[in-house]
């Protein structure tokens, strides 16, 4: 399958460094920034060079390997696992490595090569899970990037669409921009070209309008962090996103792996919501596009509830939000 590797380890433990995919350059430039040093990670985890909650678990997971062996020992854990907060897998990769390595960089290595190939495993099983709800023909609406630049595999809301590709299925896929840094025009719509799935991208404020049309039929996002309860924060748009799909009869599916769960929030009123600099909806390339008057909210994601959620498609099956607590344990 033609998906992008978003990210990579190369060497051993006191000298390697880990490679990722540029994700603020695509879809003009596939560029590649290689760091050996974890401020340079954080960097690039809050600037979104490197973003999807399984992919900032994985390189997180590798991250603790840079930190260990510069000598930031806890502290430096603890950093990595705080830049970004809605993400739950960037904490659930951190702790797993801080618990398996006991401060040794090259246990940490082995154990961030775990988290590594399990991801890589849990998007394949979602993909085959997920794939069962395309049809021939159907109209397939997602909203930002949860595909294989936001996991260390082929994706989690993509997995779906690049299995049945694989499997000859003929659909459409059509893309939320994803205002305002615009994940789903330049990053979800670049994945799918490049692996040959017919892709169409709208304004986020044309998402209603596709699903009355029944342009669409059926919504897979990904998720950020998902409640006990299965309320499920993701992507800002993906709540506006999932009442529409309820009036219009579509149904709105969920594709995370167990990392990404959170056994400990309750419901969505537990999840931390990241909010991001005003800038990023204040200007765009250097222009004002607000007067400085005007006050800009920026929260980068929000939480969809579980009513609206017509299940949860994971590595071990698609899920009801009643079967979650049983499955979480
Ligand atoms: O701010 P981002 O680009 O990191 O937000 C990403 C999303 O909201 C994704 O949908 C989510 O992390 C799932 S990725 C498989």
């Amino acid at each position: 399958m033609n998906y992008p590797r978003t990210l990579q380890w190369l060497g051993d433990a006191a000298g390697g460094k880990l490679v990722i995919i540029d994700q603020t350059r695509l879809p003009g430039e596939l560029a590649y920034l290689e760091l050996d040093r974890p401020e340079q990670l954080i960097d690039a985890i809050q600037r979104l060079a490197v973003r999807g909650a399984p992919a900032i678990g994985v390189a997180g997971a590798y991250g603790c390997v840079l930190a260990l062996r510069a000598g930031q020992g806890e502290a430096g854990l603890d950093g990595l696992a705080q830049a970004r907060p809605t993400a739950v897998n960037l904490r659930w990769a951190v702790e797993r490595v801080r618990k398996e390595a006991g401060g040794d960089p090259v246990r940490a290595l082995a154990a961030a090569q775990r988290i590594h190939a399990e991801d890589v495993s849990a998007c394949q099983a979602i993909g085959r899970h997920g794939a069962k709800l395309i049809q021939p023909g159907m109209g397939v609406h997602t909203h930002c990037n949860a595909g294989a630049l936001a996991t260390s595999g082929m994706g989690t809301a993509l997995a779906p669409m690049y299995v049945a590709h694989g499997n000859g299925v003929k659909f459409r896929v059509f893309a939320d921009e994803t205002r305002p840094l615009l994940q789903g025009a330049r990053l979800t719509a670049w994945e799918l070209d490049q692996a040959g799935i017919d892709v169409t991208v709208i304004g986020d404020d044309m998402a209603a309008v596709v699903l009355r049309e029944k342009k669409t039929q059926l919504v897979i996002t990904g998720a950020d962090r998902i409640a006990r309860n299965g309320d499920a924060a993701n992507k800002v748009g993906t709540y506006a996103l999932a009442l529409a799909a309820r009036v219009h009869g579509a149904p709105f599916y969920i594709a995370a792996p167990r990392s990404t769960f959170d056994a400990a929030a309750r419901s969505g009123a537990d999840i931390p919501i990241e909010e991001r600099k005003e800038s990023e909806l204040r200007q765009w390339q250097g222009a004002l596009l607000t007067p400085l008057g005007a006050k800009v909210f920026n929260p980068a994601f929000d939480v969809t509830p579980a009513e609206l959620i017509a299940g949860y498609i994971t590595e071990d099956g698609i899920l009801s939000a009643a079967e979650l607590a049983g499955w979480l344990g």
